[in-house]
């Protein structure tokens, strides 16, 4: 039985590339998008997923309204020099297509009709995970399966400051919401996800024949993102699929090394803001909300099992 997800995004480039991951590969189920703020404002990250479903005939996932601002209600930056104007780099969808969007408690409904056959996967900023806390009460969310979390730095460098990453960055108070609330979560930081390289190469492998109606799609995404951070980081010979390693972590999880720990968010507006840390001392048992976050992966597997989801047959699509 393929493992149902409700997704929590934000797209974004590699969030785009989660999604058609998640609609190709036949070992997911997508019941349900939560759509928020974040790479780009929530309007174009609706009908950026709008856009997507519409490509693979899937109009049947249920789009939910999330946040539109982080906790504290201030501004964020967008990252269009990553990203693109619109989130999907030269990409503009069709502005006829907008998605139609089910009020915030459609996530309760969810998760009350999957229960523990339910995963939820939040690639985005934590902001309306958080929400879905303080709404439905841990007690409803946390009868999940579990949650796979895309975000934090642990003890390696940030990626939008020396020691934050973007997601954590972008509402660190929501995120130590989740470090705190979620049972049985796992996290995928940069530890690995900055590992989780796709190259040109491997894009051309997926050209090779046309199966899907996305391939045209990914190469032109896949490039522009690819030139963003061949600016970012010289000499990278690839770019980091964040939010579909963490996809590919649903249908893989043994394919990483993981520890178990207590993990704080820093909150501050200097330099720890949105820093994630983690507490590796030898010591007895530390009390709190334990998280199993992955510190290495099998990098081969990831890319084999990548090429393969990306360039599968439509017939996937059912
Ligand atoms: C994370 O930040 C976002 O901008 C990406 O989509 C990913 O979810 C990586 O730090
Ligand atoms: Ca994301």
């Amino acid at each position: 039985m393929p493992q149902k997800v409700l997704l929590y995004c934000d797209p974004g480039i590699d969030d785009s590339l989660a999604i058609i991951y998640a609609l190709l590969n036949p070992e997911i189920d997508l019941v349900g998008i939560v759509t928020s703020y974040g790479n780009v404002d929530q309007e174009q990250a609706t009908q950026n997923v709008a856009y997507l479903l519409d490509l693979a005939n899937k109009q049947d996932v249920i789009l939910i309204g999330g946040a539109k601002t982080p906790l504290s209600g201030e501004f964020t930056p967008y990252y269009p020099e990553i990203h693109g104007e619109e989130g999907l780099g030269p990409i503009k969808p069709p502005a006829t297509i907008k998605g139609e969007l089910l009020n915030f408690d459609a996530i309760f409904n969810v998760i009350e009709e999957y229960g523990e056959e339910l995963v939820i996967v939040d690639i985005g900023r934590s902001t309306s995970l958080a929400i879905s806390f303080n709404l439905g009460g841990e007690k409803t969310m946390n009868t999940v399966k579990g949650f796979y979390l895309m975000g934090g730095a642990i003890l390696t460098p940030g990626n939008v400051t020396a020691g934050a990453e973007a997601n954590f960055y972008g509402d660190p108070i929501a995120a130590g919401i989740v470090m705190d609330k979620a049972e049985r979560g796992v996290l995928y930081p940069l530890n690995v996800t900055n590992e989780a390289i796709i190259t040109p190469e491997m894009i051309d492998q997926i050209m090779v024949e046309e199966n899907n109606p996305f391939q045209a799609l990914i190469k032109e995404i896949f490039d522009y993102y690819f030139e963003a951070y061949q600016k970012l980081v010289p000499g990278i010979e690839g770019s980091p699929l964040h939010d579909v390693l963490t996809l590919y972590a649903v249908t893989t999880p043994q394919a990483f090394k993981y520890v178990e720990k207590v993990v704080s968010v820093g909150l501050n507006d200097g330099h720890l803001r949105g820093v994630s840390m983690a507490d590796f001392r030898p010591k007895p048992d530390e009390e709190g909300n334990k998280l199993t976050i992955a510190l290495e992966m099998d990098y081969p597997s990831f890319t084999e099992d990548f090429v393969k989801i990306m360039s599968s047959s439509i017939s996937n699509l059912t």
